[in-house]
């Protein structure tokens, strides 16, 4: 069993938003034909602003939400597969902007499952190293990654960020991480290819690739697993759960696994529609959204589950 406690949260929308009207300018497809697979019918995207801007906006909310300056923070985790740079890392840059340092400070590259990973690295360090608060970031320019001219992956996505001032000391958390090799390359945007010595290389095909019927097999199966393991693991049952809060990948996935696990439907939230999904600030997105509506409240038990590239899926129990 681990420690966490959520001491403040926020979440940042980036400027432009684009309807499925306005994709099916530019792509053969209708709002008609995403909101019926997928259930998105708008998302944002930023037109300027890279992933570490988005992520300083998301975590200055949750630091002023905790009422918690950054001087008092001792651990950074920035979890995203868009970062601006190789190095340095989203988590270096968000210390540069707060203007400060004497902080560790990483990335996490766990894909969807991204966030969930991070809160649990977060617990972790901040037991043995005896910190008091980390901030948490999910944060994702993923428009900088799609191809345009591949209809069935670039409806999907969208850029965010949210972000949560954490502490390890009085609430229970449970956590569930999971990976195994992408075996079929089902999910994937390359990086820069090694090229021989003393040649110089470039990135030619760097876009986001799916085969959206494999992705959507392991997404049912790995969220169901999710949510069974970590209620397992803290011998909670759904009754004991206040809320799920799922990554954002497509209704159908969702709506699928509530069906066969027999979650009553108003526990578990969304907000795909408008966000699309944004990969590891789909969850921290939804939680603060739906913290800042009033909805989840302080007290509550909340389950995180996330799934996405690597492929990887992930669960926590944590109490608000
Ligand atoms: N508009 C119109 N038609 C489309 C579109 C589109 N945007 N995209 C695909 N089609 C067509 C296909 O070409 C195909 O046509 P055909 O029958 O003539 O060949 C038809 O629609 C059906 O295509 P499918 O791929 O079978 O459609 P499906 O119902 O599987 O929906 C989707 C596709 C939405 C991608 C779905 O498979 C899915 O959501 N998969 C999971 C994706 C996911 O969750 N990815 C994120 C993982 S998280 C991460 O880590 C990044």
């Amino acid at each position: 069993m681990s420690k966490l406690n959520i001491r403040g949260i926020g979440h940042y929308i980036p400027d432009t938003l684009i309807s499925n009207d306005e994709l099916s300018r530019i792509m053969d497809t209708s709002d008609e034909w995403i909101t019926k697979r997928t259930g998105i019918k708008t998302r944002y995207v930023s037109s300027n602003d890279d992933t570490s801007i988005l992520a300083f906006e998301a975590a200055k909310r949750a630091l002023e939400d905790a009422n918690i300056t950054i001087e008092e923070i001792d651990l950074v985790i920035c979890a995203t597969i868009t970062p601006d740079d190789f190095t340095p890392s989203v988590a270096c840059k968000l210390l540069k902007y707060f203007k400060t340092d004497k902080i560790m400070a990483l990335d996490i590259n766990a894909a969807c499952s991204g966030f969930v990973y991070a809160l649990n690295v977060a617990s972790s360090l901040l037991e043995a190293n005896g910190f008091k608060y980390a901030l948490v970031v999910g944060a994702e320019k993923l428009s900088k990654l799609l191809d345009y001219n591949d209809r069935s992956t670039a409806i999907l996505f969208g850029d965010g960020a949210g972000a949560c001032v954490v502490s390890a000391d009085e609430n229970n958390a449970y956590f569930y991480c999971k990976a195994k090799g992408d075996t079929n390359d089902v999910l994937y945007a390359s990086g820069v290819k090694g090229s021989k010595p003393l040649n110089n290389s470039c990135c030619e095909d760097y876009y986001l690739k799916m085969n959206g019927r494999e992705v959507y097999r392991f997404a049912v199966d790995a969220l169901d697993d999710a949510i069974t393991s970590i209620l397992n693991k803290s011998q909670m049952t759904i009754e004991d759960i206040d809320y799920i809060v799922p990554h954002q990948a497509n209704i159908r996935i969702i709506d699928q696994v509530a069906k066969q696990m027999n979650i009553p439907y108003e526990k578990v939230l969304t907000n795909l529609n408008k966000f699309g999904n944004t990969s590891a600030a789909s969850i921290p997105l939804l939680l603060s959204e739906a913290y800042n509506e009033n909805k989840i409240k302080k007290g509550d038990n909340v389950l995180l589950a996330g799934f996405g590239a690597g492929l990887t899926w992930a669960s926590a129990i944590i109490k608000m």
